[in-house]
């Protein structure tokens, strides 16, 4: 991605060295252009040695060509402003083009981010909330400050938005958005099966897969809503989340969320047991052996067929031998649009890796075999088929 990051004057116009430097390291090609206050707050020369490209703050100078405003516009598939201070918002609002950050926005047809930053009385402004609001109806995309702690001392709101939110919406302005409208719920992680207060039982899910399609149909404008089992990751931007623990719970939250969602991606791997007895008290040491009965969890798919029956829905199906006729059991067990069996027994894949290798068996029978592969690539491939099942419902 060809990326301009515009920096204005803010005491967050640091923030824009690691935003340059992260872009960098993902493989982004980046040019900077400052304002004059920017450049009172972080020297040029900063940005130059992190972009490897000459930055430009006055399209004046000597060394900047002619044009270059037109030229940079050409060469960009999309524009940060981050920090944005209220200045340039205002400017930008009404369509000036007095330096050359503003003179190369008004060039640039493609997508363009505004980061607000500044305190949070001149953020709450309305003449600068109108003049955001106006942006917005022009197409341009706010990515909304942060509250916390602010340069001045203040709380409130008007901190540069998060390295993670500013990348995840830089990605997002250049990805398809197939699956805008699309309300999908999503399950990750493993659930856990209680003995006594201090002991549980559970599975070595860590939940990458769930969080990675999670993260993908993010990408994709999807609304997702992710249900995680007991892991500690964080939340993928513009993702919603509700944790649970047992299986139980997590068939009590999906089955609240099906009624207002289009489609279920269970990647999760809940208990399918839990022990018979929940002891109040820590079970004691005592004796060289114990002995546990343990009595079957509810399964969440099979439970929810009745309200899942007009959804797109796609399961896993997690084994260690026999896994096609296994997968091909379950598919129709559980009335599935697609499953993606993956075998735990490979080196590398499945739980708690990053990559995964599968074969995906569809609904009609036929199947596709996917290489070992990053987890976020295999999302995306799980992701262009309910796209494709999606396109053919709305045709019948
Ligand atoms: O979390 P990671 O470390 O990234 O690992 C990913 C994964 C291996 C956990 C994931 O790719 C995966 O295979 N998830 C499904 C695990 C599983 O429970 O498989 P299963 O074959 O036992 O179940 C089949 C399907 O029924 C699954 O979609 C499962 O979510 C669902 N299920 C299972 C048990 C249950 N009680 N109710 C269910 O609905």
């Amino acid at each position: 991605m060809k990326i301009v990051v515009g920096v204005t004057g803010s005491i967050a116009a640091y923030k824009a060295v690691d935003l340059v430097n992260q872009c960098r390291k993902l493989g982004h090609e980046v040019r900077v252009v400052m304002t004059k206050h920017a450049a009172d707050f972080v020297q040029p020369l900063t940005f130059e040695a992190i972009a490897h490209a000459p930055v430009v703050c006055d399209m004046f100078a000597e060394g900047v060509e002619a044009l270059a405003h037109i030229s940079l516009a050409k060469w960009a598939d999309v524009c940060i402003v981050a920090p944005a201070d209220a200045n340039v918002i205002a400017k930008m609002a009404h369509g000036l083009a007095d330096d050359f950050l503003t003179t190369f926005i008004l060039a640039f047809d493609g997508p363009v981010l505004v980061a607000p930053a500044m305190n949070t009385v001149m953020y709450h402004q309305q003449v600068t909330q109108d003049n955001l609001a106006r942006l917005k109806s022009y197409g341009y995309e706010i990515v909304s400050p942060a509250s916390g702690q602010l340069a001045c001392g203040d709380i409130g709101e008007g901190k540069l938005a998060d390295l993670e939110t500013l990348l995840f919406h830089l990605e997002k302005s250049v990805t398809a958005q197939t699956l805008a409208g699309f309300r999908l719920v999503v399950t990750a992680g493993p659930t856990v099966a209680p003995i006594d207060p201090v002991r549980f039982v559970t599975n070595h899910s860590s939940g990458k897969m769930g969080f990675s399609i999670a993260h993908e149909a993010a990408l994709r404008g999807a609304e997702v809503t992710l249900v995680a089992g007991r892991v500690q990751r964080p939340t993928p931007v513009g993702v919603s989340r509700v944790d649970v623990a047992t299986t139980a719970e997590m068939l009590a939250a999906i089955e609240a969320l099906m009624p207002e969602a289009d489609g279920l991606i269970m990647a999760a791997a809940p208990a399918d047991y839990m022990p018979a007895e929940y002891h109040e008290e820590k079970i004691k040491k005592a004796g060289d052996e114990l002995v546990l009965a343990f009595r079957k969890n509810p399964d969440i798919l099979k439970t929810l067929k009745p309200i899942l029956s007009d959804k797109i829905v796609v399961g896993f199906a997690a084994e260690s031998h026999q896994l096609l006729e296994n997968a091909e059991r379950k598919l129709k067990e559980k009335n599935l649009d697609f499953i993606v069996a993956n075998n735990i027994a490979g080196k590398d894949t499945a739980f708690r890796s990053d990559y995964n290798a599968a074969t995906i068996i569809y609904k009609d029978g036929h199947q596709e075999v996917i290489p070992r592969q990053l987890k976020t690539e295999l999302a995306d491939k799980i992701l262009d088929e309910i796209q494709h099942i999606r396109c053919q419902k709305e045709e019948r």
